[in-house]
């Protein structure tokens, strides 16, 4: 097994045949021991968070290859906190695309001057770069376009498998009357280039709510998973 890349939550290894390993750690983004989904750096520690990041990813991804949506999960052992992939290309050095129900965060903070906190959205899609030193800075289609990351028509499969993909998980939770206010999506290439969903689906890349009050990914975890 050789090490690719160690990132803020999860290492990434490559299995001997050809597919890649993630290990889930017990790390969390965020600041000063409060956790921020869209923090850029480890801000706490929480015995168990890996597993229980695992565990929703699995469950998520499950969902989606039933209904058919292209991603890059293959299996997982919740014990050892890794989940078998397959290996993808990413867009330029990566991408992140938010879906948005409610106006929060990073929405809030750029557009507080006509957005209120809390306010409905309608799936709204916004693609950042990964680029942790200019803090993820948001990025237009003409721009993703001009710089040869993304074609005009991967845009658009973005953007629609986005919906899609951040739909069903919105239904998933209101199961449990758990409302989602946004979640981050990572994607790449795999196969023949099938743009598919990658990396992970779990506390740690959305914001959801139960009666008005924010859930922390553990708690989200418990309230997804039990009967
Ligand atoms: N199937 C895949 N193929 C290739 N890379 C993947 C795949 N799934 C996830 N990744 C990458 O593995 C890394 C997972 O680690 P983690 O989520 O901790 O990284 P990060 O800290 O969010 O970001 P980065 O390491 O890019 O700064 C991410 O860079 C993610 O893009
Ligand atoms: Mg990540």
């Amino acid at each position: 097994m050789k090490l690719i890349a160690k990132g803020k939550t999860k290492d990434l290894y490559e299995l001997e045949d050809g597919n890649y390993l993630l290990k889930f750690k017990d790390d969390l983004t965020g600041e000063d021991g409060v956790f921020d989904p869209g923090a850029n750096k480890v801000g706490l520690t929480i015995e168990g968070a890996g597993r229980s990041g695992l565990k929703l990813t699995k469950y998520f991804f499950e969902i989606l290859k039933n209904k058919g949506i292209p991603t890059h999960y293959i299996d997982s052992n919740i014990e050892e906190a890794t989940m078998t992939v397959k290996p993808a290309k990413v867009f330029g050095n990566g991408l992140e695309v938010i879906c948005r129900y409610r106006a929060v965060g990073s929405f809030i903070r750029r557009y507080g001057m006509y957005a209120k906190e809390g306010q409905p959205l309608d799936a709204y899609v916004e693609i950042t770069l990964k680029d942790d030193e200019r803090n993820d800075p948001l990025i237009t289609e003409d721009a993703l376009h001009m710089l040869g990351i993304l074609t005009r028509d991967e845009y658009r499969i973005l953007k629609e498998l986005t919906i899609k993909i951040s739909n069903v998980i919105k239904e998933e939770l209101a199961k449990k009357a758990i409302e989602l206010y946004d979640i981050k999506l990572e994607f790449g290439r795999i196969d023949n280039n099938q743009i598919a969903l990658i990396d992970e689906i779990s506390g740690g890349n959305m914001r959801a709510y139960k009666d008005g009050k924010y859930i922390e990914p553990l708690e989200l975890e418990k309230l997804i998973l039990e009967d």
